[in-house]
């Protein structure tokens, strides 16, 4: 779990050059990321349009959490899940915060960036699953399936905007911008009471 940042005078940030960013998001999240967001783009793009086109930007997508799944215990620093899920008390205190206008900033996913995460990979895996099952020979044609499927769909848009509008307050509340963290994998360096 990540630990507040204490006071020292070597690590002030008037003490360092521009060029000491922290490295925050390695080469693998970042790819894992961008892809997410192109193939579900084009999932959701070609649904009922380009059916080959929808299976595979669907499959894409699910290998992608898979691969992230296996990055997330393997992986190092603010990757691994370890490193950013937390319990529920924890997320209800930092939605709190949030509220008070007192959330710390954090290096890594904040608590409850950590799990909206969870829910957008479990939420594309579910896609990955229920849109496989359609082509099965035990579930082809089954109306519900496809019901259910569209409905998690509409669900994780729904989990995207949300996404989207944490990332748009944490930037605004620290005075960062997350996005090209995540393009660049680089942040501000830890400040005294920042979780890192
Ligand atoms: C253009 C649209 C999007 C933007 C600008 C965006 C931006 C970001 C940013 C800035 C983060 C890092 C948040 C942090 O600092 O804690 C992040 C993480 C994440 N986003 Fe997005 N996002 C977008 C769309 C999506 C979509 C469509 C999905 C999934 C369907 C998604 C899934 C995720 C996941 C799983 C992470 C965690 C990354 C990791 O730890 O590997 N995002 N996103
Ligand atoms: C990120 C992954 C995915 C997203 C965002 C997604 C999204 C959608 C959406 C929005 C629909 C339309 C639902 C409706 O009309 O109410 C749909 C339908 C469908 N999807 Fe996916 N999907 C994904 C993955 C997959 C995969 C991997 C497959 C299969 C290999 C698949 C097969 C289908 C099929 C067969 C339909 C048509 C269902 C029907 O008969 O109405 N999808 N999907």
């Amino acid at each position: 779990m990540p630990k507040p940042v204490r006071a020292d005078p070597a690590t002030r940030p008037d003490a360092r050059g521009a060029s000491d960013a922290a490295r925050v998001w390695d080469p693998v999240v970042r790819l894992f990321h961008w892809s997410l967001v192109a193939s579900f783009a084009t999932a959701w793009f070609s649904a009922n349009q380009v059916e080959a086109l929808h299976m595979w930007a669907g499959y894409v997508a699910t290998g992608l959490i898979a691969t992230r799944i296996i990055w997330g215990v393997a992986g190092t620093g603010h990757a691994r899940f370890a490193d950013f899920v937390r319990h529920p008390r924890a997320i209800i205190a930092y939605l709190r915060d949030i509220l008070r206008g007192t959330e710390a900033r954090h290096i890594g996913h904040n608590p409850a960036g950590g799990a909206m995460v969870i829910a957008l990979m479990t939420g594309v895996a579910a896609l990955g699953v229920t849109g496989w099952m359609m082509y099965t020979d035990a579930w082809y044609g089954d109306d519900a399936l496809a019901e259910v499927h569209g409905l998690i769909a509409k669900g994780v848009l729904v989990l995207v905007l949300l996404h989207l509008a944490g990332v748009a307050l944490a930037s605004l509340r620290h005075r960062e911008n997350l996005v090209r963290a995540m393009v660049t994998g680089t942040k501000r360096p830890p400040e005294e009471g920042d979780i890192g």
